[in-house]
């Protein structure tokens, strides 16, 4: 019965008309009409069929015409029910003002980039040529509406932690868009692009997307991180190329296609460190000249040139020093009491507190990185700012003595200053 309706469905265009001439010969032998007077009547009405036959062709061609419209809007990403194409925000919504809606956002978009230079400078320390740059490229590429590719492909090369990994998600943050953040380490592998595009039909995980393919079919406006691309098996960066040069990616286990076309990439890297380092140095005022010789370095070095020549832009980091680490540190600090349900003081971080993180850094060496930072800041605060919150601070001061650095609650003194004076 299953296959059979299809079949009727289909042959109903001959069935229909072998029905209507029965049923009229029937009519015309039941009413005793005679074929001499069909044909006068036929004769009278010659007139009218050039104009019937004009009308409804014109409506079998528009009627022909809106179905594959709407198939074909319908099909962008929306469900069949049953037989019917139907788009399920034409049914349960107004998707024209939706759409509107989306438009305007992206727009508004457009016009922060100093704004976004600024939040990101104010969190990216002493990286502000890369933060201007970046949110200049970003601010062109996003006004390009009509693109086939991923909004941009950016490379964030430079020493372990200055601030690579972190500046993507500050981006991603500031730009309200959603974060994918892979770490490719783990995808070095030949069964690591299952883990991003999905599994083909049959196999394990083939009932689930991918998490690239399943993360841009949801978030198709994403920041997509690939951090340290350079330890990624060839075969995924194989995938990738296809992705930026396609404009999609395609989901294994369904072959469908999702656009990467809204998407942004940065990709982090640590290869050839002190190379970099020196040309960015050397050239600091050369913008055009340091991402040339950065890229001749990277692919000296081994860095995967097919991804070299795909790349929109490379942003080559410093080296944090002097004060940087001790801003560094003042908003890790910061972060941190944040962490523990507190709030800082203003100035209530004690300098001897920063100039002590500071020389800890040095003893280290010329390898240290923010990440030994943020270490060291954890070994000398959590302790005392657990023991805060224990007490129900909610405000804390810094203070940093021969015996270890203590927080000191400040909350309290206020409210029961205020109490007093009432
Ligand atoms: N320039 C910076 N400004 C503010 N915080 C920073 C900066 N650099 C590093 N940090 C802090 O140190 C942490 C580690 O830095 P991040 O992960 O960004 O380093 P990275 O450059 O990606 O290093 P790697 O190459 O080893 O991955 C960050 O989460 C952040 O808290
Ligand atoms: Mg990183």
């Amino acid at each position: 019965m299953k296959n059979l309706l299809p079949l009727l469905n289909r042959l109903m265009p001959v069935m229909m008309p072998i029905l209507i001439i029965l049923l009229t010969l029937q009519a015309l032998m039941s009413l005793h009409i005679s074929l001499d007077g069909i044909i006068q009547t036929l004769g009278r009405a010659r007139a009218f069929y050039g104009p019937i036959a004009l009308l409804f062709g014109v409506m079998a061609l528009s009627g022909f015409f809106f179905d594959r419209h709407a198939t074909k809007r319908a099909r962008r990403g929306l469900r069949r029910k049953r037989g019917i194409f139907m788009d399920v925000l034409a049914r349960l919504t107004n998707r024209k003002a939706l759409e509107e809606m989306l438009a305007q956002e992206q727009k508004e978009a457009l016009i922060d980039a100093d704004e976004l230079a600024a939040g990101l400078r104010a969190r990216v320390i002493g990286q502000d040529a890369v933060c201007e740059d970046i949110a200049q490229q970003l601010r062109r590429r996003l006004a390009l509406h009509i693109r086939g590719k991923p909004v941009g492909i950016f490379l964030l090369a430079g020493p372990p932690g200055t601030g690579k990994t972190y500046l993507a998600k500050q981006v991603a943050r500031q730009l309200g868009r959603k974060l994918l953040h892979f770490d490719m380490t783990q995808m070095s592998n030949a069964f690591a692009a299952t883990q991003l595009f999905g599994s083909p039909k049959g196999y394990v995980g083939s009932d689930s997307f991918g998490k690239l393919t399943g993360g841009l079919k949801e978030f198709p406006d994403s920041v997509v991180l690939l951090d340290e691309i350079e330890k990624a098996h060839p075969d995924v960066f194989k995938k990738f190329l296809t992705a930026w040069n396609d404009g999609h990616v395609t989901e294994a286990s369904t072959g469908e296609q999702v656009s990467t076309t809204r998407a942004i990439f940065i990709l982090t890297s640590n290869i050839a460190t002190e190379e970099l380092t020196e040309i960015a140095q050397n050239f600091e005022g050369d913008p055009d000249r340091m991402r040339a010789e950065s890229t001749e370095t990277l692919r000296k070095a081994g860095f995967a040139p097919e991804i070299l020549n795909r790349l929109d832009r490379i942003f080559v980091f410093r080296r944090l020093e002097g004060l940087d680490l001790a801003r560094v540190a003042a908003l890790e600090i910061e972060i941190m009491i944040d962490g523990y349900g507190l709030r800082v003081e203003p100035g209530g971080i004690d300098p001897a507190l920063l100039f002590q993180i500071m020389q800890r850094q040095q003893k280290i060496g010329s390898g240290a990185s923010a990440r030994d930072l943020v270490r060291s800041i954890e070994d000398m605060i959590s302790e005392t700012l657990i023991i805060a919150r224990q007490g129900g601070a909610t405000l804390v001061r810094l203070v940093s003595s021969q015996d270890g650095v203590k927080a000191e609650v400040t909350a309290e003194s206020e409210s029961t200053r205020s109490r007093l004076s009432n």
